[in-house]
């Protein structure tokens, strides 16, 4: 890994930290360089805040080594007023002589147009540094521009023999390193949704209680409307939707809202055109496999995350698993669960390049 890497690699690690937090934007992260050592760093913290590349200039004391140093950034600095003014004049103002990017913006405002800004000022320019990696930092805010809808991970655990759990019961497949991980990724995901057959069998919480960060929405699918109040999901941290049919019972518990649409086959878009309206980029899919297998029959996806413990299930009224037809990307050993993740192929890929 060279130098541009490194510190590109930098700017993705302090773009995480505001995982989940700056929804719709992307997660961005901003490094500055002199004689190839870090003098200044900064990550989009919040919604409606500074962006990376200012945090990261606010957080050197001695602004005239500015026109000595290198800028990283994880994506193009902004070209236009949003709640902010553009980070493309600020790093001409500070004259800072060479920018070293990831990802273009996809968004129209700016796609390419502040690189161009830029470069017509002098300024030394490289992107498309690690944007396989960059992509992760914002496959939201990509898809939204791109797909028109959020970005869709469907996570699911399977027995050795291909059963996700059996109709009348919880069944435990995971361990509490890849329960852990799954809360990771909640921590990263802006909405969370499950069926109503996991609803009643596991009655999950659906929060993230085991990583820092946020927890994601909370959607309920529920065709009648009505969950009681005990129910779980109801009590854990964050705002909960139920999805219900339009004639459906109301319903008012605390921090609860409920979406009506028909339950016929346009069900799924319309949920993520809502999510997509609400600012709300990425979907976290935890089952079951009637909700799984709606999303995959109707190529709403774009990545699968499959663990697969090492017990069988072999009761009569088990649930067979979805069959992801993706493309095997990676495979990792946690402990006795493997995890593999697919990513769709047969759905446009997200351009970052
Ligand atoms: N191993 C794992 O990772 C994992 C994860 C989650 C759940 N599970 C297990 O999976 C089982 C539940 O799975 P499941 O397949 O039976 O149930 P499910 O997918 O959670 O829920 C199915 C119900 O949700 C509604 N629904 C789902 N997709 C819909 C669509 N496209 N349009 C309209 N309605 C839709 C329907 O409700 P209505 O019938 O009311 O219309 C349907 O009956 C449980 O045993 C649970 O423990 C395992």
């Amino acid at each position: 890994m060279d130098y541009n890497q490194l510190f590109i690699q930098r700017c993705f690690e302090l773009a995480n930290m505001a995982a989940g937090k700056v929804t719709p934007n992307p997660r961005v992260g901003a490094v500055i360089t002199y004689q190839n050592k870090i003098i200044g760093e900064g990550f989009h913290q919040y919604t409606g805040g500074p962006h990376a590349e200012i945090n990261a200039i606010n957080s050197l004391t001695d602004k005239s080594l500015l026109s000595k140093s290198k800028l990283y950034i994880s994506l193009e600095p902004c070209n236009s007023f949003g709640k902010t003014p553009p980070c493309v004049d600020s790093i001409l103002a500070h004259k800072i002589p060479e920018v070293f990017i990831s990802l273009i913006d996809p968004n129209p405002l700016t796609m390419g147009q502040s690189i161009a800004k830029l470069k017509t000022a002098g300024v030394k320019i490289k992107v498309n540094i690690l944007q396989k990696k960059g992509i992760k930092t914002a496959a939201g805010f990509f898809s939204t521009y791109q797909k028109g809808r959020p970005y869709v991970i469907l996570k699911f655990a399977q027995s050795l023999n291909k059963k996700i759990g059996v109709a009348d019961k919880q069944f435990w497949i995971s361990n509490a390193y890849t329960k852990r991980l799954t809360h990771k990724w909640r921590s990263e995901t802006t909405a969370i949704i499950i069926g109503s057959g996991t609803l009643a069998i596991d009655n999950p919480k659906l929060n993230n209680r085991l990583y820092f960060g946020k927890s994601p929405v909370k959607l309920l699918l529920k065709r009648h409307g009505y969950v009681a109040p005990n129910t779980a999901a109801l009590h854990s941290e964050g705002r909960t939707i139920i999805i219900c049919e339009p004639e459906a019972q109301t319903i008012s518990y605390p921090n609860t809202t409920q979406w009506r649409f028909p339950f016929d086959e346009n069900l799924l878009q319309k949920i993520l055109q809502n999510l997509k309206n609400e600012g709300l980029n990425s979907l976290i899919v935890e089952g079951g496999a009637r909700l799984m297998n709606s999303f995959i029959e109707q190529n709403l996806w774009d990545e699968a995350r499959v663990f697969t413990g090492n017990k069988m299930i072999n009761a009569a009224n088990s649930i067979s698993a979805p069959t992801i037809l993706g493309q095997l990307t990676d495979t990792f050993q946690i402990g006795d669960n493997r995890l593999e993740i697919y990513k769709n192929r047969t759905s446009d890929e997200l351009k970052y390049g």
